[in-house]
């Protein structure tokens, strides 16, 4: 008896994304099913681009048809990726599916090296990406990008003069460095700083963007508050030390996202400098800063572990050299900041499926 599509589709049905925990066919990720004889094939459009379960999916795809359908059926499947979005429809940053703020409690612990290697790690994977660089105390993306004296253009579109981002790495950037000369210490009052990132989020031509990434200064402040007003933010990404200051810090700025009225949802906590390890002996680990406090503080408020990196030389170098260890082929410490980005693109995709549902993460107070 000659197979149909519905047979297809209903063996696709017993399969479930691993991450999102429903199946296939539910989450509306099989298209183009052809049917030629024995020979089938189809696409899977998945959510997040290299997806570290892509070939777990294929196989279980392979599996539930050969045993439910027929065993001898000729399979081809694509495996693709969309990027998911919960993103109001609306003219502002209307082609970016993701907006990801990366902050911290405390000023140094590795929020703009974060940024900058998340972002090459998840635009290696195929992702379109953007970078607000947003810190107006020390806005450091222009450095570490080694484009401190480019400048955006300005094109009138539809009658408004609108900011166009400049490109690095193939990562669209906007910098506050960039509005003022880098050896020039402007003093930026709060309400200035504001209308510069609104201008960025607002009258800036993005374009189409997966994840635009936003380099928050320390703390919370004015322009934390101004990033939630202007735009609608996918989540928060804490960037931590181990050590209990930088912990305690940390927490103030998630109770921050959390709180009723900011109401961001946090994405997951990444520990920097979680130990030091000389280059020419990798399997030294020096717990510098303390061990695991980013792990226990995940753990504690229940919210994802992305990932640790450690104090490496390198990653210091390539920050001031404009050339981020991530670029570098065959650094084991870019390595670290893919494994990141790869969480972080799963969270992201999670937190998108169940939206609408209550999946607010509890905070409980510092004690
Ligand atoms: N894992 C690491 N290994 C080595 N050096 C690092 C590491 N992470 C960050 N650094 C270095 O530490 C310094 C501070 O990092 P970075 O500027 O990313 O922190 P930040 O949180 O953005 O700081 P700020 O609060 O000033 O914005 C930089 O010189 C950076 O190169
Ligand atoms: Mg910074």
């Amino acid at each position: 008896m000659a197979i149909s599509e519905k047979d297809i589709v209903k063996a696709l049905s017993t399969v479930d994304d691993p991450d999102l925990k429903k199946d296939l066919i539910t989450l509306n990720m099989v298209k183009d099913i052809h049917i030629e004889g024995k020979k089938v094939s189809f696409t899977v459009v998945l959510t997040t681009p290299a997806c570290p379960l892509k070939e777990v999916i294929r196989k279980s795809c392979e599996e539930a048809i050969h045993q439910q359908v027929d065993a001898t059926l000729e399979l081809s499947i694509n495996m693709t990726a969309d990027v998911t979005s919960i993103m109001p429809n609306g003219p502002v940053l209307s082609g970016v599916k993701n907006v990801i703020a990366i902050s911290s409690g405390k000023g140094g612990v590795g929020k703009s090296t974060v940024t900058t290697n998340l972002a090459l790690a998840l635009s290696e994977t195929g992702a379109k990406v953007g970078i607000i660089d947003a810190d107006i105390y020390g806005p450091s993306i222009p450095t570490m990008f080694n484009c401190e004296n480019d400048q955006p253009g300005v094109k009138v579109i539809n009658g408004k003069n609108t900011i166009i981002p400049i490109e690095k790495y193939g990562i669209k950037l906007l910098s506050i460095g960039f509005l003022t000369p880098p050896d020039n210490a402007v003093v930026w009052r709060g309400p200035m700083a504001s209308s510069a990132l609104r201008q960025f989020i607002v009258d800036t031509d993005w374009g189409e963007l997966d994840y635009l990434l936003i380099d928050l200064p320390p703390g919370t402040g004015d322009i934390h508050l101004s990033l939630v007003q202007n735009a609608s933010v996918t989540g928060a990404v804490v960037v931590t030390t181990p050590q209990k200051v930088a912990l305690a810090d940390a927490l103030k700025g998630m109770n921050m996202f959390t709180s009723k009225q900011v109401n961001v949802p946090i994405l997951g906590i990444v520990e920097n400098m979680a130990y030091f390890t000389p280059e020419e002996l990798p399997e030294n680990k020096y717990y510098i800063f303390g061990k695991d406090g980013g792990k226990l503080m995940a753990r504690r408020y229940e919210v994802p572990f992305l990932g640790e990196v450690p104090i490496v030389q390198g990653i210091r170098e390539g920050g001031d050299s404009g050339v981020p260890v991530t670029l570098e082929e065959g650094n084991i410490m870019g390595d670290a900041f893919k494994d990141i980005a790869q969480q972080l693109a799963r969270t992201v995709a999670v937190r998108n499926a169940n939206a609408g549902k209550t999946d607010r993460v509890e905070i409980k107070t510092w004690e």
